[in-house]
């Protein structure tokens, strides 16, 4: 928790520091006394003044002056944008304007992010794991197939991997070069592009399997809206559950938010910046930037309310996924109506009957009280 808020103090010290750099910019930006005559002449002065500052060269740039470029293709005559304003920000070129909105962004964002801990970590000591109040039976259902468990685990890996990267690029600036350094950070900054490159499109392939898998048991049935109605008793310690299907109405909700949603958005945005040769202008790929921010910051947020619940936040639901059986007692606290459909034939899931003795161990430990 220290790290959270001190790294946060240092991201909003940042972002302060980041926000206020343009009216420094500005007050660069006019031509010094001892410089007079055309561009180059100015250019020349200020080598000799200022080596290897070549303001005047980029005033002429932006004074609008005809210029030609031996390069070919999508922009090549446009050195810089032209002038658009953002709210909140100066009037500044497309680029700029780029450049400004990406730390408030990210610092929301991130806030969000952190937010979203601190309340999972408040709401577990209050909460504790959920559990399953009668005992185990000892007779197994399969819940997920290994086809399931195979695509659920590439999307989680491949999301986790490049949330990882995914915020060493974004924030790393604020929260990773004040712990390691410039130079580490660096290294670790082209590791993250690369494999964030890369991991993205296992990511796009397996989205859209892991869709359709399930997309049929978190359609929205009627009595999905009972268990909105109590947050499915998880808001209370006594309360009893609401009987769902397979998945319940938090499972559905957060199915078409994450996957769905953000997941899509995505890779939209994401196809779009990892393939810049498809001829789209450059507008285009800092709209697709800040898409895939805020969407990626969002999506990361929900997901922890996903692996919280995955994980520490509800007995055997881990090993559900991992092993792909739970015990016939959390599947009629949890999911009764899902339990019924098994026991009378009408779900694609059965009763099992040949799940190997380690796995047995492994699925009804993890319904154990600790
Ligand atoms: C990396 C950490 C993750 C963990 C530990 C995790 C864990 C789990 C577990 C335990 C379940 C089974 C819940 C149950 O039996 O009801 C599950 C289901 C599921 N997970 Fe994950 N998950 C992770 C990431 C993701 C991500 C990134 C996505 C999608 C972008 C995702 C999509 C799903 C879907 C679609 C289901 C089926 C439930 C439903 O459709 O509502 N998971 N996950």
């Amino acid at each position: 928790m220290h790290w959270g808020f001190s790294q946060f103090a240092c991201m909003v010290a940042f972002s302060a520091l980041l926000l206020s750099a343009p009216s420094s910019i500005a007050q660069q930006q006019s031509a010094a006394p001892s410089e007079r005559g055309s561009p180059a002449a100015q250019e020349a002065a200020r080598e000799v003044t200022q080596p290897l500052n070549n303001a005047p060269v980029w005033r002429e740039v932006r004074s609008g002056v005809p210029a030609i470029t031996a390069v070919t293709g999508q922009e090549t005559n446009v050195l810089i944008q032209p002038t658009m304003k953002l709210p909140f920000e100066p009037a500044v070129s497309a680029g700029e304007a780029w450049r400004l909105a990406r730390p408030p962004l990210s610092t929301i964002g991130g806030t969000i992010i952190a937010l979203s801990v601190l309340a999972l970590f408040a709401f577990f000591r209050w909460r504790g794991s959920i559990g399953v109040h009668e005992p185990p039976t000892g007779r197994f259902i399969e819940r997920f197939s290994n086809t399931d468990r195979m695509v659920h685990w590439t999307v989680a890996i491949s999301f986790s991997v490049l949330a990882i990267t995914g915020l060493i690029m974004g924030l790393g600036k604020y929260l990773v070069i004040p712990l390691i350094g410039h130079t580490a950070f660096s290294w670790l900054a082209i590791v993250s592009k690369t494999t964030h490159n890369f991991v993205g499109p296992i990511f796009t392939v397996f989205l859209p399997v892991l869709i359709a898998i399930f997309i049929r048991d978190n359609l929205p049935k009627m009595y999905d809206l009972q268990w909105l109605k109590t947050f499915g008793g998880m808001l209370s310690k006594n309360g009893g559950e609401v009987p769902s299907g397979r998945f319940n109405a938090g499972e559905k909700g957060l199915f078409w938010i994450l996957p769905c949603f953000f997941g899509v958005l995505l890779v939209v945005s994401g196809l779009i910046l990892d393939f810049p040769n498809f001829g789209q202008l450059r507008m285009v790929m800092q709209q697709a930037n800040l898409v895939h921010m805020v969407a990626a910051l969002l999506a990361i947020a929900v997901a922890c309310f996903h692996i919280y619940l995955g994980t520490v936040g509800q007995r055997g639901a881990y090993q559900a996924m991992r092993t792909g059986y739970v015990d016939e007692a959390w599947a009629k606290e949890h999911h009764r109506i899902w339990y019924e459909d098994v026991k009378t034939g009408r779900s694609r899931q059965r009763f099992a009957h040949d799940v190997p003795p380690q796995t047995r161990a492994h699925v009804l430990e993890a319904l154990e009280e600790h």
